[in-house]
């Protein structure tokens, strides 16, 4: 929050930014990550050539310091920080920090979620018609693009549909029964690994894109308050297919 006002942006691709205070904040994380457990592993998004493999007990920090960089650019109050604790691609962990809002997500295996203290749990929704849903769109979107075809569909059938800009505030806010699905056909590691388990752990259910088990590390997914929302998105949504050149 310190560098608003004041920061520098850069494109890492056509409208995907990244700014000085993307990079001060996984500076920061790290850090304190590196001093308190130097034996974990870390991946974080401002470091791309970080290692996606790991051994099954090997414990590793999976971080966006910003999520939502769009939205912190232009002032539009919907970004957050994304931390997660997984081993053997299972997240044990996730805490999503919404410094505007100062609201902290956490989640942890098991044990259930929770916001600023408070225990939270999915809407409990079951119908497409009273569901409010959000789309997750990449920082490029073609004419045909998955995403958007999916749009068209759901548009027709819920209640309504939002695109938030942050993946990690989607995934919080169906955890906390705000939304009642959010899904993404392209999309990171770091951008979810928090927010699936806090969906998970309030109550909610989440699958790979296609239906299979989620995956973190090939994570395309459907979050849905319910198990029923669940089966009617998936016969709503597009059949979900690998982006070209996705191994
Ligand atoms: C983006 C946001 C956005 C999602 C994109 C992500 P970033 O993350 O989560 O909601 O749709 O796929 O890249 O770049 O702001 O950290
Ligand atoms: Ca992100
Ligand atoms: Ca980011």
């Amino acid at each position: 929050m310190a560098w608003r006002g004041h920061f520098q942006t850069r494109e890492k691709a056509p409208t995907d930014l990244v700014t000085d205070a993307d990079l001060a904040a996984q500076g920061a994380i790290r850090e304190v990550i590196a001093a308190r457990f130097p034996e974990h592993a870390f991946v974080g998004e401002e470091q791309p050539s970080g290692k996606r493999s790991f051994g099954d007990q090997q414990l590793v920090w999976i971080v966006d310091p910003l999520d939502g960089t769009t939205n912190y650019v232009h002032g539009y109050p919907c970004y957050a920080v994304s931390v997660a604790l997984a081993r053997g691609g299972k997240p044990l962990l996730g805490v999503i920090y919404d410094p505007v809002a100062e609201e902290c997500f956490v989640a942890v295996h098991g044990q259930g979620a929770w916001c600023n203290g408070t225990r939270i749990q999915t809407s409990g929704i079951t119908k497409l018609a009273a569901a409010l849903v959000s789309i997750s769109l990449p920082p490029q979107v073609g004419r045909d693009s998955p995403d958007l075809l999916d749009f068209i569909e759901v548009v027709q059938v819920c209640q309504g549909v939002r695109r938030t800009g942050s993946a990690a505030l989607n995934l919080a806010y169906v955890a906390r029964g705000q939304l009642d699905a959010v899904w993404a056909n392209l999309i990171n590691p770091w951008d979810v690994a928090a927010g699936v388990l806090m969906v998970r752990e309030a109550g909610g259910v989440v699958t790979a894109r296609g239906g299979d088990e989620f995956d973190l590390w090939n994570p395309p997914f459907l979050a849905t308050s319910s198990a029923q929302l669940h089966e009617a998105l998936m016969r709503v949504l597009t059949p979900y297919r690998r982006p070209p050149g996705d191994a």
